[in-house]
């Protein structure tokens, strides 16, 4: 399935300008996506938690465009100033899709982002910042053409153009939970776009809070694309591809029943595998820092003491994601304000929960 459609083209006299606005939430994926091919296409499914308060505000531009070219015409401001790089990065996206909506390439467009976490938090952006900008394309097309006026083909062609972005941005798509790759656990599910999985969730999952702690800010040594690239001559490949399909097994069934310490331990087995491998890459290397381990060796104590569910996962870096239901919450914040706000840089944590999904401001 592709979705080029060289019939996308405005008729002159259709051409106007406008601006489309997408709020879209990074996400935090239990099982991980980590190894690609073709054209990002994963080498496991993964299943991520929809987050609320890290997000991704874009307005996307758009006007006639004054002087005809082939190439896509872009300026971008990034928090209200010129980003050369990002700009880059965009308006590769954009290539990208130019077959997908070739009418890109009749109008002058502009980039307004901003995200809601600090700048260089080390949050990965790219998740929600490629959703936004995939939501404003799919937008644009359906106030030029109508064609994606029902709900879940426009969210489907979202979730697609999202994913050539950034794998992991075609999750950003849906509420609370997605998942995306084929697996014979979730009909329907395919290596294209991510599908829903709220409805196959137990309530008690569409209230779990992620405390980040920032534990170091700023970019990290080495980009997921690299990460991912690594995974192609890595001796551990097979053995992880069977293992994430393991663990999604787990995971979905623990999702389902509501239960919290099978669910914990997918999440915690993933983070520390994810972190092995970049250790046992190829070209090793290493994302944690020494107060990640500390974190973490609190979060083992404090469940211990406490029996609190209260878990970790981590990204591609050295921050620490503390995960635990909305029941516990009281019992659980004054543990990280005071045993690990202090091994975050300048105390800064952001405090996130399952989030409802993108919206159209
Ligand atoms: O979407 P990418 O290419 O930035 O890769 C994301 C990789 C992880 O964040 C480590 C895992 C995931 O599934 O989100």
């Amino acid at each position: 399935m592709t979705y080029e459609n060289p019939k996308l083209i405005l008729a002159h006299s259709a051409l106007r300008e406008g601006s489309i606005m997408w709020k879209s939430p990074s996400n935090l994926a239990i099982v991980k996506y980590w190894g690609k091919h073709g054209q990002q296409l994963p080498k496991n499914p993964s299943l991520s938690l929809t987050l609320d308060t890290s997000f991704t505000q874009t307005k996307l531009h758009y006007a006639p465009r004054k002087v005809a070219g082939q190439d896509i015409s872009l300026s971008l401001l990034f928090e209200g100033q010129p980003h050369e790089g990002f700009a880059q990065r965009v308006k590769q996206f954009f290539r990208k899709i130019l077959p997908i909506f070739p009418f890109l390439k009749q109008l002058d467009l502009t980039v307004e982002t901003q995200n809601s976490f600090p700048h260089s938090s080390g949050i990965a952006s790219s998740a929600s910042a490629m959703s936004a900008l995939a939501l404003c394309c799919c937008s644009m097309e359906d106030e030029f053409f109508g064609t994606l006026d029902e709900d879940e083909v426009f969210d489907r062609k979202a979730s697609y153009v999202a994913r050539l972005g950034s794998g992991s941005a075609c999750r950003s798509i849906y509420p609370y939970w997605a998942l995306w790759g084929e697996t014979g656990e979730v009909p329907g599910s395919s290596n294209l776009y991510a599908v829903p999985m709220a409805e196959a969730v137990h309530p008690v999952f569409h209230t779990l809070h992620d405390d980040i702690l920032i534990i170091r800010s700023g970019t990290k040594q080495v980009s997921s694309s690299a990460g991912h690239s690594l995974m192609q001559n890595h001796p551990f490949a097979e053995v992880r591809y069977q293992q994430a399909r393991k663990n999604l097994y787990e995971l979905i069934n623990a999702l389902r029943t509501g239960d919290l310490e099978a669910f914990g331990k997918v999440a915690e087995k993933e983070a520390l595998m994810l972190h092995s491998l970049m250790m046992s890459a190829p070209s090793p290397y290493i994302l944690m820092a020494p107060h990640t381990i500390t974190a973490i060796e609190r979060v083992w104590a404090f469940r211990k003491e406490t029996g609190h569910p209260v878990f970790f996962s981590l990204d591609a870096g050295p921050n620490l994601h503390v995960l635990y239901p909305e029941t516990i919450i009281h019992e659980v914040r004054p543990f990280v304000d005071t045993q690990l706000a202090p091994l975050c840089e300048e105390s800064i944590y952001l405090q996130d929960w399952a989030g409802e999904g993108p919206e159209q401001l």
